[in-house]
């Protein structure tokens, strides 16, 4: 059974549809476990309240050093028994010590498909904006572990969208994010199921 953290920074479009999955019944093997934001608006967070699951504001900010954050951070993922961690829109890269503990055990998605325009600094419309401008006929959406560089472990699932010629960075952004929201939780079931390889849970 996994049992997840969601971390996210903003609106939490994708939660919305892993949750919505694991509770039509889509992922019998998993459970969101809670979900923390490093942002205190940030809409993940109305999602899980309005669903009455364990939402948490955890910011290094908050903290005197790294250290103590990443301490705080493992505390609390021990409390809730995790043993995956999902990515979704998380916009800080997750402490060394974080993906040192759940190794092969965190997600991400990504929106196109890596390893091209990946990267720090790729994330949002400068996805979709390069993507365009590079001419490319197709993007996609690309779920991943999460190792110690920005959007570079191993590719768990890709689909791709077509690219039409009048497609700007924003119906891009739109078409990709539809996409997203059936990738990931298809992605988390396949995990969930062992039939993606993944350490011990
Ligand atoms: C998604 O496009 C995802 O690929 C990227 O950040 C965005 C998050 O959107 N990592 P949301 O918060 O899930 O709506």
């Amino acid at each position: 059974m996994l049992r997840i953290a969601v971390l996210g920074s903003g609106r939490g479009s994708n939660f919305d549809a892993i949750l919505k999955a694991i509770r039509q019944g889509e992922i019998p093997s998993a459970r969101i476990g809670l979900v923390i934001s490093n942002n205190s608006n940030a809409g993940i967070l109305e999602i899980a309240r309005a669903h009455s699951l364990p939402a948490l504001h955890l910011s290094q900010r908050q903290f005197a050093s790294e250290d103590e954050y990443v301490d705080s951070l493992l505390a609390v993922l021990g409390q809730h028994d995790v043993n995956c961690i999902v990515l979704a829109g998380y916009m800080k890269r997750l402490p060394a010590r974080i993906v040192a503990a759940f190794r092969g055990r965190i997600l991400n998605i990504h929106p196109a498909l890596l390893p091209k325009y990946g990267g720090q600094g790729m994330y949002g419309h400068f996805v979709h904006e390069a993507v365009i401008q590079s001419g490319e006929k197709i993007s996609g959406a690309t779920v991943h572990i999460v190792d110690e560089e920005y959007d570079h472990g191993a590719i768990l699932l890709q689909r791709t969208v077509e690219i039409s010629p009048d497609d700007t960075p924003e119906t891009l952004a739109a078409k990709v994010l539809r996409l997203e929201h059936e990738l990931y939780p298809e992605a988390i079931r396949l995990f969930s199921e062992g039939h993606i390889p993944h350490h011990d849970l």
